[in-house]
């Protein structure tokens, strides 16, 4: 097990570059098999839930080779076959290879995947779009066979606008044969930057980036490039540490306008927070306010960040009231920064933050990967020393965020312990 030790109170100054998007490289990946030559995918970053994902290319035979963030991946000699169940479950993002391997064999073999333990998260909405496409799915034990004869496109209408769903329909439409229309269609920048190395490939999709997207059916698939987006939910993190103990901390490489939603609530609550083109400079500040936040899909608050910004909320003076309207279960960090001082209640799917509060360093544990974020912003700003088990998670989406926040300041390490 690994753990991180912080020593709280620490200033942070400098310049913190972020890394390539974990939900979009995670998509990216698997996208690659369409093809039968080389794809090459610039920024990806060095986080775990990257290595589970080659271990499946590994398992399946599809040659690639990883340089310092980037990686080139050949699929001409893979072979279809069951991916097992250890490890389907390693992550959420295993689920991909479904759209994937249905569309380029018309046959998958796998079992539930795995991810964060914030909820029911069912796949439901996936395996109805691969339905309407023509293909039959059969459960067994969490183990799916989804086959077709032929995939057709067709209107598929989300009930929620689910982006795993959307990205797994759009690759299981890509070489379909007709048109698919996907309405009420996650918008997220993720779902762009799928589509961009689709389309680079030789895909025809349109749309990506609204509600509605159109997939025009195509047979082969080529050679494809594709840079992953800055990560918008690692940049939020690090402006949320920025607003509370920098001082002029620069989160830099960036799109500012995926960021929005969260700048506009900091803003709102008197942060201090300087948006550039393509940086954020933030500092601390004495001032700051309560703000009510409801998390929404994209454009609205991700909920990727309802818990780093739960912290956030301890600081501001006043009662807010922060609402997770996307996942059942995704408190369970809340008990942990009541113990260092934080005064949250829960009631149903709303926390009642009541701040300022001065957070004191405790023994912690990270329960989920942005659970874990939260537990190092809440060191951060903590007296004292705080140790976080599990941090196994926080490694899962966040790219050497030991280094990153030792570099600008912070008191922060990580061991291993038994
Ligand atoms: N949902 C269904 N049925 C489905 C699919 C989704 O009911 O078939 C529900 C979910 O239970 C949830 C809501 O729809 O309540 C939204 O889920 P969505 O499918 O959009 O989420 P996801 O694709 O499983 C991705 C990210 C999550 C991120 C969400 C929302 C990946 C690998 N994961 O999950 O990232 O929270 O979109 O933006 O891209 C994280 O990075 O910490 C993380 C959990």
């Amino acid at each position: 097990m690994k753990q991180i030790k912080i020593k709280g109170k620490n200033k942070l100054t400098g310049t913190i570059r972020i890394s390539g998007a974990k939900n979009a490289a995670v998509a990216l990946i698997p996208a690659a098999i369409l093809s039968d030559e080389d794809v090459t995918i610039c920024n990806v970053p060095e986080i775990s839930d990257i290595n589970s994902l080659e271990e499946i290319l590994r398992y399946l035979n599809v040659k690639f080779s990883r340089a310092t963030e980037s990686i080139i991946i050949n699929p001409k000699d893979m072979t279809n076959k069951e991916i097992p169940e250890d490890i389907s479950r390693k992550l959420r993002a295993s689920y991909y290879f479904m759209g994937a391997l249905l569309s380029k064999y018309k046959k998958v073999e796998m079992y539930f995947p795995g991810g964060c333990n914030i909820g029911s998260r069912p796949i439901n909405l996936h395996l109805d779009g691969f339905k309407k496409l023509g293909a039959t799915v059969i459960e067994e034990n969490d183990k799916y066979t989804i086959e077709a004869k032929k995939l057709i496109g067709t209107k598929i209408d989300l009930e929620i606008a689910s982006v795993g769903a959307t990205i797994n329909i759009i690759l299981a439409a890509t070489k379909a044969k007709g048109t698919t229309t996907i309405t009420n269609a996650a918008c997220e920048p993720e779902i762009k930057n799928v589509c961009d190395l689709l389309n680079s490939m030789g895909a025809k999709i349109t749309g990506a980036g609204t509600n509605t997207i159109k997939i025009k059916g195509v047979t082969k698939l080529k050679k494809g490039y594709v840079e992953v987006i800055p990560d918008r939910i690692e940049a939020g993190t690090y402006i949320i540490i920025g607003s509370l103990i920098g001082e002029n901390l620069k989160i830099d490489n960036i799109i500012p306008e995926h960021l929005k939603a969260l700048t506009t609530k900091l803003l709102e609550s008197n942060a201090n927070i300087e948006i550039g083109r393509d940086y954020v400079l933030a500092s601390s500040s004495n001032d700051l306010k309560s703000v009510d936040v409801e998390t929404y899909y994209f454009p609205g608050f991700p909920t990727d960040l309802q818990q780093p910004f739960s912290v956030y909320l301890t600081q501001t003076k006043g009662t807010s009231i922060l609402k997770e309207t996307i996942y059942e279960n995704r408190f369970m960090h809340v008990p942990y920064l009541n113990r260092m001082g934080a005064n949250i209640k829960v009631d149903g799917k709303e926390l009642k933050i009541k701040g300022k509060t001065q957070l004191e360093g405790k023994m912690v544990a990270s329960t989920d990967l942005r659970g874990g974020a939260a537990m190092i912003v809440a060191g951060l700003i903590s007296k004292g020393t705080t140790t976080i088990n599990d941090v196994e998670h926080i490694l899962r989406g966040y790219e050497g965020i030991v280094e990153k926040l030792s570099l600008v300041g912070a008191k922060i390490e990580i061991r291993e312990i038994k």
